[in-house]
């Protein structure tokens, strides 16, 4: 196996560096799994259940759920976490498959009445969700036309031992593939894959037509190493911590699923999905289960949001390359899901950029539902300059885009159960080259730049000056003084002043 290495990329090690951080708190007292979800409600950090239920088995959840944390899963800081993830996509994939026996995954396996969803410790998240939910699953499965793997994140909802409902109500590349072997009368073989490394659920949130197990390797920027199923012909990174094996039967959207507490912050209705039917479960000697945290008020300090928020940040920034000029930043904010709410920032280089912008946002998610463009010199992560931006640089008749009539997520409550929805652009850019402006301009403390002179006399004749330039012409380090001779001045009638405020000889 050279240079791979099945510990770097593990969920266990990744949640082992958040030791003695804010990042992670971890609990060592037995906790029975009707308490788990209080745990996580609220929680900021990533949480590390070390006694969970009564076999006692660990649990994490919340891991990718912020920003840092991703930033950290990529060696990166938060700030550089888009452009390190849009670099990353570009990286030629490496995969390399070991044996059984080398897989780590693989070293339990448990196939038969032995393979039992009901034994690993998968608690009930929110009050009204229809039954306990493996929720930070990963789902592979192999394109029968293409070849290709396909890898997504879906939620399942135990049904007992060896069955799930899995949500496919929403167009996604996995439901055209199940739709289509269903539509043959075959089963659709898949195996998720439970404990993962955040990289990993980057990668599985992203839909792009490319080979997602390619897709993994390439945000790794490392080969990945990968094995075959036990119980089908699937490949699934080889130093996760569980898969659970299975197939999607050809019965179509026929079962109950639901309710669930949903990743916009309320429950998703009872919906009709198809079941997975479990074959085999594989698993590390010390295998780490995982739970992905999603709706209630906490929402912006879910997996979810933090896993959507990027995905969103990376397409709108590819759509925002062709559209504009000078895309500056993007930022999905977590409080609407990472999905809802986009605040761009751009230089704009010729006038109705903003616009573009709007519209490129508009068109490249159905998620991006309201957007706002603003300057560069806003932090566009900033909630304070954001508000700041839109209370004084935005007229509603003027700068307000309101488009109709667009696809929608049928989870938005105030839809009222419309199928098309409206987006709206809240364009918070000066009006092209107006920005320049005293009345636009930001006061920020002074720097005392210029050249020195021997009077103020002398400073004065050189040309109009502000009062910080004042300072620094005769080296002030007070300024009182300069007030006083100022005044002098203006009493023998030598002084005037230009209207951007600047002090200048009379006449
Ligand atoms: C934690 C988490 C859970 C998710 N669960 C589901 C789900 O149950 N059903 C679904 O359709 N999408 C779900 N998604 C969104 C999909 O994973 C995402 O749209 C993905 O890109 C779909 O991949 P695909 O189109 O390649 O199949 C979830 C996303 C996250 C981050």
């Amino acid at each position: 196996m050279p240079d791979i290495d099945c510990d770097r990329f593990r969920l266990r090690t990744f949640v082992e560096s958040l030791k003695g951080s804010d990042e992670l708190d971890v609990r060592d007292e037995p906790i029975e799994l009707a308490d788990v979800a209080d745990v996580f409600e609220g929680n900021r950090g990533a949480v590390w259940l070390r006694q969970v239920g009564p076999r006692r088995q660990e649990l994490v959840g919340g891991v990718d759920a912020s920003r840092t944390r991703l930033a950290r899963a990529f060696g990166v800081p938060p700030d550089l976490l888009l452009p390190e993830v849009l670099r990353r996509l570009r990286v030629t994939p490496r995969i390399v498959e070991l044996t059984r026996d080398e897989a780590p995954v693989q070293q339990t396996v448990l196939t038969g009445a032995d393979a039992d969803l009901t034994v690993l410790p998968v608690h009930l998240q929110h009050g009204l969700d229809g039954a306990p939910y493996i929720s930070a699953s990963v789902d592979y499965v192999r394109d029968a036309g293409t070849g290709r793997t396909n890898v997504g994140m879906r939620r399942m909802m135990l049904r007992g031992r060896q069955e799930c409902g899995v949500d496919l109500v929403s167009p996604s590349d996995l439901r055209a593939m199940y739709e289509a072997s269903a539509a043959r009368g075959e089963p659709l073989p898949v195996s998720f894959v439970v404990g993962a490394h955040p990289i990993d659920h980057v990668a599985a949130t992203m839909r792009l037509p490319v080979d997602e197990l390619g897709l993994v390797a390439s945000l790794r920027d490392a080969p990945l190493p990968v094995v075959k199923c036990v119980t089908n012909d699937i490949r699934v990174p080889a130093d996760g911590e569980f898969v659970l094996e299975g197939y999607l039967d050809p019965r179509g959207h026929v079962e109950s699923e639901g309710p669930y507490g949903e990743f916009l912050g309320y429950y998703g209705a009872v919906k009709s999905n198809p079941v997975f039917h479990l074959t085999a479960i594989t698993h590390r000697h010390d295998a780490l289960f995982q739970t992905a945290t999603i709706g209630g008020h906490g929402m912006a300090h879910t997996d979810t949001a933090a896993l959507s928020g990027l995905r969103t940040e990376a397409t709108v920034w590819r759509a925002l390359e062709t559209a504009v000029r000078e895309p500056v930043a993007v930022c999905a904010t977590p409080s609407s899901g990472g999905m809802f709410n986009v605040r761009i920032a751009i230089r704009q280089r010729v006038p109705g950029e903003a616009r573009n912008a709007i519209a490129a946002a508009f068109g490249c998610l159905a998620n991006v539902k309201n957007v706002f463009v603003v300057d560069p010199d806003i932090d566009v992560f900033s909630d304070g300059q954001v508000d700041w931006a839109l209370a004084t640089r935005f007229q509603a008749d003027r700068d307000l885009v309101v488009q109709g009539g667009l696809r929608a997520l049928p989870l938005d409550p105030s839809l009222n159960g419309s199928r098309v929805g409206a987006k709206a652009g809240f364009d918070l850019t000066w009006p092209f080259g107006s920005g320049e402006r005293l009345v636009t301009t930001v006061p920020e403390p002074p720097r005392y730049d210029g050249a020195r002179f021997a009077s103020l006399r002398e400073a004065l004749a050189d040309g109009p000056k502000h009062f910080a330039e004042l300072m620094a012409a005769l080296g002030s380090r007070d300024g009182r003084e300069i007030v006083v001779e100022l005044d002098e001045l203006r009493r023998e009638g030598s002084l005037d002043r230009d209207d951007r405020g600047r002090y200048l000889i009379a006449g």
